[in-house]
């Protein structure tokens, strides 16, 4: 068995060593950018750690593991046009070095190749692992047109919220474990629950990425912090506050939120002092360390030996603290 990090250095130098052989470079150039900031790496990673619970040569699934970065990343670049973010690990996003154009169509393109290398996982596998990836795709385009419907919203609650996150983020970390199971020889169950172990962490992922938003380093989480409070995400912390504000935040937090002319970093202070005051901060925490919980639950139901489990455990836990 392979360590979190002895995978992710083999799914590393992987990456860096696709070869893009097609033009024209403005195509091209894009991708090679993304994908050379790295990230963290968590969904191929999870795939590898999936996969290496019942088979030893992770090799063997490098294509699919990354597929699914490339897939990720693909959805960076158009999320970033959609949430006018200009900052990722700590550079510039795609369509502020080039343009909003570019953003689109290399990211179109990074999603046509993250299917080629998908369909390059073992024939016996093909199709189940095709049906899954695909509705996995479609399901992140609903959670991410949901994400942007509830910015228009002011009474998004919190079940409307758990599952827009549950579409946009939690799935593409279940499916890369089920993807590794699968493609592992892992039985029914074993995959299902893997899969199931994917989606809690997936959710206590995307409450701590907002959370983040507002309370990260920049330096060390790469994103402008605050453009959450700027697009008026309905995040856990914002759909709290609201909830338990007092009259007179509430009608401070619906003036910012009505708000059109402002300073971003008035809006941003403002907010976050009022999200200090209400306490969403620890609201969100505990929630978060609900999932964490419920994905360790998920975890025990898989039919592998606690030795094999600890990797994926120890992975669980380091996110858990993360600061990126
Ligand atoms: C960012 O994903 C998008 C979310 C689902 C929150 P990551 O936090 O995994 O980003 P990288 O790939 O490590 O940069
Ligand atoms: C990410 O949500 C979901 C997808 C990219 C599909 P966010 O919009 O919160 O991700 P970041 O914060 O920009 O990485
Ligand atoms: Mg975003
Ligand atoms: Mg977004
Ligand atoms: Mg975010």
């Amino acid at each position: 068995m392979f360590t979190a990090s002895q995978l992710l250095e083999k799914i590393n130098t992987h990456i860096s060593e696709i070869q893009y052989t097609r033009t024209p470079e403005g195509l091209y150039d894009p991708v090679k950018y993304v994908l050379s900031l790295g990230g963290k790496r968590i969904r191929p990673v999870l795939m590898l750690l999936a996969y290496n619970l019942y088979k030893e040569d992770v090799a063997s699934i490098y294509s699919p593991a990354a597929a699914i970065e490339i897939y990720h990343n693909y959805t960076l670049l158009h999320d970033d046009l959609m949430d006018r973010a200009d900052m990722r690990r700590g550079k510039a996003t795609v369509h502020k070095v080039w343009n909003d154009n570019t953003a689109i169509l290399s990211g179109d393109a990074m999603l046509v190749l993250a299917y080629q290398y998908m369909a390059q996982c073992p024939s016996s596998c093909l199709k189940e692992v095709m049906d899954l990836f695909s509705l996995t795709a479609l399901e992140i385009c609903e959670g991410q047109q949901m994400d942007m419907d509830f910015e228009q919203r002011i009474d998004v609650d919190e079940e409307e919220y758990l599952e827009m996150i549950r579409l946009k983020t939690a799935v593409l970390l279940a499916v890369s474990l089920k993807i590794g199971a699968i493609l592992g020889g892992a039985s029914r169950e074993d995959a299902d629950s893997l899969y199931d172990f994917g989606m809690q962490i997936g959710v206590a992922f995307q409450l701590q990425d907002d959370l983040l938003d507002v309370y990260g380093d920049p330096e060390v989480f790469g994103k402008k912090i605050g453009g959450d409070i700027l697009c008026n995400k309905k995040t856990y912390m914002l759909i709290k506050a609201l909830e338990r504000a007092n009259k007179e935040q509430l009608t401070l937090l619906n003036g910012w939120i009505a708000a059109e002319a402002y300073h971003p970093e008035e809006k941003i202070a403002s907010v976050t002092d009022l999200y200090n005051q209400i306490g969403v901060k620890a609201v969100c925490e505990n929630k978060m360390r609900e999932y964490y919980t419920r994905a360790m639950n998920s975890l025990q139901s898989v039919s592998v030996t606690e030795d094999k489990k600890s990797e994926l455990k120890k992975l669980m836990k380091h996110l858990m603290y993360r600061e990126i």
